[in-house]
């Protein structure tokens, strides 16, 4: 896609870089994330976002960048935290490190509602995520913003450089995206984004990459997946999409993926191979384990069922780059491994085998683009499901008894969600086995069994995640058919926590 007046993020490593890629798309204006070193090739850029970062300014291998550069640029810069910070620096002002780092909510009291601030109100909640603030403030630089406590957190330098300390990329920045956008009206001629465009460039690049080479894609029949297999369909590359039944997947998924390949017009070929998955992981309990050894076998299930293949698509997407920190340019530390990103792939990837064009994307936009590629809305609104699969909500070693319970409670969990017309409502839903037995009571009988977690989220893009207040009906009525119809299962537990600190997988 064409890099002329675009806005450039350059990443200085926090977890949410990408997410303010997303909300300036989400304004409406085209933007590109560069890693640090890519910041003196960024083309000419209509405005520049410097991120936030872990590091302090004043650590001896703090992130640097040119500044003399930077004013060539000659378009609006905006420092997010450690962005404002370097900025400051650069102007001669200094920066006050501190062991303690201060995070969450705090209050944004603008000097003046205009520019910067137009519009926004008097005092405004935003999200700190800092250990370093401003001691003396840079050459002319203006304060536009304190916090409750008086201190500066907001400031701008000549006509264009402006920094605030605060990431008005997250959501519990109330007012940030207004701020963001009143940044974006500073800059001339911005480029405008279009899920529309994207698709278009999207296809380019495939046809480009792929060639006259062939290309094998994995479908489970999530949304990551068909977008990714509908958009190689739409690009008229030589593909083959292989449907591998691990054994992990839901109650009767696989029939229903293949019928919604077939209502799309799309051929996939699917693979039966649940023996051999169950077998590889019989008596592992470790989640890193788990994935190496799901994502390894996906990898030789594909290679066995084509033969040699020259290049592997694959639906990542940005919030799972992002988690394993496996991606080159990010600085982000890592929490797990997607897998997508197992040794294996690294390894193919690192010939030039992996095609991931959805990696820049969220889920959302995913969705956007599966609708503007014509797949139904049903196929589009399905809940995320993990590649691992069953897997991740079976903690401990996964026995096929287990799975089948999983399934069942599944089952009778998301028929319930969407009988009383809360499947759209949520992020995704699901019940995770609790491999704990305790005592119950069944008929007259002593029970000694497993308990069942129930888990509905919201959710934006993954990353974070809050637990869904739920109708007790539904609650009710679901533990209830559980628990009289599923053997093995004597408790039902609904599963309160946020992520962070938990995720939204057990595993
Ligand atoms: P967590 O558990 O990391 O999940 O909070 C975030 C989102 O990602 C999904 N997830 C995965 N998806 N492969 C996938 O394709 C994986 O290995 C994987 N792990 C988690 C999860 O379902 C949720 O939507």
């Amino acid at each position: 896609m064409e890099e002329s007046k675009h806005v450039a993020v350059v990443d200085f490593g926090s977890q949410y870089t990408q997410l303010i890629v997303r909300r300036v798309r989400e304004l409406g204006y085209f933007a590109k994330l560069y890693a640090l070193e890519e910041f003196e090739e960024m083309g000419s850029p209509g405005a520049i976002v410097l991120s936030g970062g872990p590091k302090s300014t004043s650590e001896a291998d703090a992130p640097d960048l040119d500044f003399a550069k930077l004013q060539a640029y000659g378009c609006p810069v905006l420092g997010v935290c450690y962005g404002m910070q370097l900025l400051n620096i650069k102007f001669g002002g200094t920066v006050k490190g501190s062991d303690r780092r201060e995070y969450g909510p705090a209050a944004l009291r603008p000097e003046s509602c205009s520019g910067l601030y137009e519009g926004v109100s008097h005092e405004s909640q935003v999200w700190m995520s800092h250990s370093d603030t401003v001691e003396t403030l840079g050459k002319g630089a203006k304060v536009l913003a304190s916090n409750q406590h008086g201190t500066p957190v907001s400031l701008k330098w000549e006509e264009r450089f402006y920094g605030i300390q605060f990431h008005p990329e997250v959501t519990h920045s109330h007012e940030g995206l207004r701020i963001l956008h009143n940044f974006l009206l500073t800059a001339e001629e911005l480029q405008e984004f279009h899920i529309e465009d994207f698709k278009r460039a999207m296809v380019e690049s495939i046809r480009e990459t792929v060639g006259d080479k062939q290309v094998v894609c994995g479908v489970s029949g999530g949304v990551d997946s068909t977008v990714l297999a509908v958009l190689l369909h739409e690009a008229g590359v030589k593909m083959r999409a292989i449907f591998v039944d691990h054994g992990l997947l839901r109650k009767d998924e696989g029939e229903e993926v293949r019928s919604n390949f077939h209502r799309m017009g799309v051929e996939i070929e699917t693979v039966e191979c649940a023996d051999r998955f169950l077998t590889a992981l019989a008596g592992v309990e470790d989640p890193e384990k788990k994935r190496e050894i799901i994502g390894g076998l996906f990898i030789d299930v594909f290679w066995d069922s084509v033969g040699n293949a020259d290049l592997l698509a694959q639906g990542t997407l940005y919030p799972d780059v992002i988690e394993s920190a496996s991606n080159a340019k990010s600085k982000a530390s890592k929490i797990k491994t997607h897998h997508n990103r197992v040794e294996r792939i690294l390894e193919l990837q690192r010939q030039g085998k992996v095609l991931e064009p959805l990696a820049e994307l969220f889920k959302d936009e995913v969705r956007e683009l599966g609708l503007s590629l014509g797949i139904a809305k049903d196929i589009v609104g399905r809940h995320p499901f993990p590649g691992p699969g069953l897997a991740v909500r079976c903690p401990g070693a996964i026995e096929q008894k287990k799975l089948d319970i999983i399934r069942e409670c599944d089952a009778i969990f998301i028929g319930k969600l969407k009988e009383h017309g809360w499947y759209d409502k949520v992020w995704q839903a699901y019940a995770a086995l609790v491999p704990v037995k305790t005592v119950g009571v069944k008929g007259d009988e002593r029970s000694y069994e497993w308990a069942i977690s129930l888990r509905a989220v919201i959710s934006e893009d993954a990353m974070t995640a809050d637990w869904v207040e739920l109708p007790y009906a539904i609650l009710r009525e679901t533990s209830h058919r559980i628990l009289n119809d599923v053997a093995g299962i004597n408790r039902v537990l609904y599963d309160v926590s946020t992520k962070p600190p938990a995720s939204i997988e057990w595993e």
